[in-house]
């Protein structure tokens, strides 16, 4: 079946095409609503400049809708024997529109037509990265307020050190991830940029308009240097891959406190038990599989930046076929971690905590701080002030006051969770998400 794109005068060898064509049929899937979307964008662009005729375009633009809403439906496939999505969409334009859907790859390579779909597929999954993130933020930040007078111990070597909070515990994780925004934002900006009009990696010699190009597909700006759009290819997976890693490292950090707080040694945090998974044989169990989970999802995209790295670095520029197999440990990465943090957000909602932990004489010493700098703040030198508590500790005469005032900003008596929530409402009003959004649709409606 002669339906790739690149074949002349003699059929490609079975094996080859097996080897080569790979994962692709499966992985292009993840593109195919964007990489119609770009082509919408190039044959509005070509009728501009003459290289398709002003009848021509409307039922090119109609076919390619239809195509669109067939990937939306989640319906779009590739065919057996076609090779990849780029592939898939001209066959579909060519059996219904004939001659005029093969005008359409004029001024362009499926180099820059990957890169294109690559930087519009992620920068919708950075949006939904940021939504989750940002729900996530506001329920831990529900919780923070609400326990902010509940007391918990706090570790240091894993040894009982200083009071705590859930308060501080919940608040500390939201504003790990008011962080990690920042990372998902650099991320979202470097990725927002229009590749398109690179063609193979050198531009064309056909008087592209890379402008309206970038105006219609909402892109911010545009990756100018033609070489340097084909060297984003890689770069831009690897960025993102620190961003998200950065979301999953906060995830992961969270998870193993929870499977840790929630063991019966600890008993500081409880989850409902229709949250728990149970054994096959030990009647007693309620284990804590959800955070479990999340943790070891969360430290597998915490390996993303190498694996991109490991498969890319070494390449000098231009496109190679390497470049494919990126997708595979990429494309999956956004449904895996937006899964961990809904589920995370869903998971700390339910979460229960023990309001009585330091009802139990074991965690006083954490107190002892607390009575040093009383005696300090009363006049004793605070070598004097430390030698006496610890004596009184060894003599186990030491008695807890644990009526603690810390009053210092980000402290237990003062979170600060409106400036946290003020910082990531400053991150995430610099997305202005609704560019892109008005973009898309616009396109799909003219
Ligand atoms: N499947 C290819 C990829 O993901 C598409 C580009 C093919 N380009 C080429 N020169 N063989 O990279």
């Amino acid at each position: 079946m002669a339906n790739k794109l690149w074949e002349k005068n003699f059929v490609v060898n079975r094996e080859i095409e097996r080897f080569t064509v790979g994962r692709d049929r499966e992985m292009d899937l993840y593109l195919a609503k964007y990489d119609v979307l770009g082509s919408m964008a190039h044959i509005t662009m070509l009728e501009s400049i003459g290289l398709l005729k002003c009848d021509e375009l409307p039922p090119l633009l109609a076919e390619l809708k239809r195509i669109y809403a067939i990937a939306e439906r989640g319906e779009f496939c590739i065919e057996d024997g076609v090779e990849d999505v780029h592939s898939q969409v001209e066959l579909m334009l060519t059996r219904r529109l004939g001659d005029m859907g093969k005008k359409i790859h004029s001024g362009r390579s499926r180099n820059d037509q990957v890169l294109v779909d690559l930087k519009l597929f992620t920068r919708h999954e950075l949006k939904e990265i940021a939504d989750a993130v940002k729900l996530l933020f506001d329920e831990l930040i529900r919780k923070s307020d609400h326990y902010k007078n509940t007391l918990m111990p706090g570790y240091t070597h894993l040894q009982i050190a200083m009071p705590s909070s859930f308060g501080l515990w919940f608040g500390a994780y939201a504003e790990s991830l008011a962080d990690d925004m920042l990372f998902l934002q650099a991320a979202y900006r470097m990725t927002n940029r229009n590749p398109l009009g690179s063609a193979a990696g050198y531009g064309s010699s056909f008087p592209l308009n890379r402008e309206l190009t970038t105006r219609l597909l909402g892109f911010d700006s545009m990756d100018y240097n033609v070489v340097y759009a084909q060297m984003g290819r890689g770069k831009m997976e690897r960025n993102v891959a620190f961003a998200l890693a950065s979301v999953a490292g906060t995830l992961a950090k969270l998870a193993f406190d929870a499977c840790l707080f929630n063991s019966q040694n600890f008993s500081f945090v409880k989850l409902p038990k229709e949250c728990t998974t149970g054994s096959s044989i030990m009647p007693h169990k309620k284990n804590p599989d959800v955070f479990e989970l999340i943790r070891a999802k969360s430290n597998k995209i915490q390996s993303l930046p190498q694996q991109v790295m490991l498969i890319m670095n070494n390449l000098p520029c231009g496109y190679f076929r390497d470049l494919q197999i990126i997708k595979e440990v990429f494309l999956p990465a956004f449904g895996e971690l937006k899964d961990c943090l809904q589920m995370t957000a869903y998971i700390i909602n339910k979460m229960e905590v023990n309001e009585h932990i330091l009802d139990n004489e074991m965690y006083d010493p954490i107190f002892s701080v607390e009575e040093v700098n009383r005696l300090a703040a009363d006049g004793m030198p605070f070598r004097d002030a430390y030698k006496q508590v610890g004596l009184e500790i060894e003599a186990g005469t030491f008695h807890a006051d644990k009526h603690i005032r810390h009053t210092h900003e980000g402290s237990i008596g003062n979170l600060c969770n409106d400036r946290i929530q003020a910082l990531m409402e400053q991150t995430l009003a610099g997305f202005h998400f609704e560019r892109v959004e008005q973009a898309e649709s616009k396109l799909l409606k003219d």
